[in-house]
């Protein structure tokens, strides 16, 4: 990828005052990174819990609308932590992830993962609504949710791979 238009934002990216205010203090990328880190943990772990749910392996006293209240909040206010903590990651080494091949296939499995996310949410949603506490998961929802949390295992294993990946 040196060969692309990646490598001349990356040079770019580098000048920014941001970039070097991330490189200056030497706690800034660790912060970042455990702040990236237990953001994951958060989503992961309450995504989980949905999934389980539809799946009628936990929650089995509470509606679907009373888990997804619970647990969909802290999906949405972690995923922005991530990204935030993610942009600032890339702003404090732009060459090594721009030109990063692991790194956009991870950008695509997220995006992948966000939409099949919400397309599930949606009509599990509808469907849930008559069922009341009763509510589990169609097959077909219930094996959506594992691909989910299989797309989720990707991201997190691109993630950790691109420190390894020669550019
Ligand atoms: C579901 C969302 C995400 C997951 C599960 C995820 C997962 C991970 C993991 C496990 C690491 C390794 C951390 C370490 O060992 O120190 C990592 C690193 C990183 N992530 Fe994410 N990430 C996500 C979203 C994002 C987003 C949206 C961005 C950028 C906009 C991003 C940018 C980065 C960067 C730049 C690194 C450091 C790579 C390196 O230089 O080694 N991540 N991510």
């Amino acid at each position: 990828m040196r060969g692309t238009v990646l490598l001349d934002w990356a040079f770019w990216m580098q000048e920014t005052a941001f970039s070097l205010f991330m490189v200056e203090n030497f706690w800034n990328v660790p912060i970042a990174q455990a702040i990236h880190i237990l953001s994951i943990g958060a989503a992961f772990g309450s995504v989980l819990m949905v999934v389980l749910r539809v799946n009628g392996m936990a929650g089995a006293g509470l509606t679907f609308e009373q888990t997804a209240a619970r647990f969909v909040p802290w999906v949405r206010w972690s995923l922005l932590v991530i990204v935030l903590s993610g942009l600032s990651m890339i702003m404090a080494e732009p060459v090594r992830n721009m030109i990063n091949a692991v790194f956009w296939i991870k950008m695509i499995a997220l995006i992948v993962m966000v939409l099949v996310s919400l397309s599930w949410i949606g009509s599990v949603r509808a469907a849930a609504q008559t069922a009341g506490a009763a509510y589990v998961g169609t097959s077909g929802a219930k094996s959506t949710g594992w691909v989910i949390m299989a797309l989720w295992c990707l991201i997190i294993v691109c993630g950790r791979w691109i420190a390894y990946v020669p550019v």
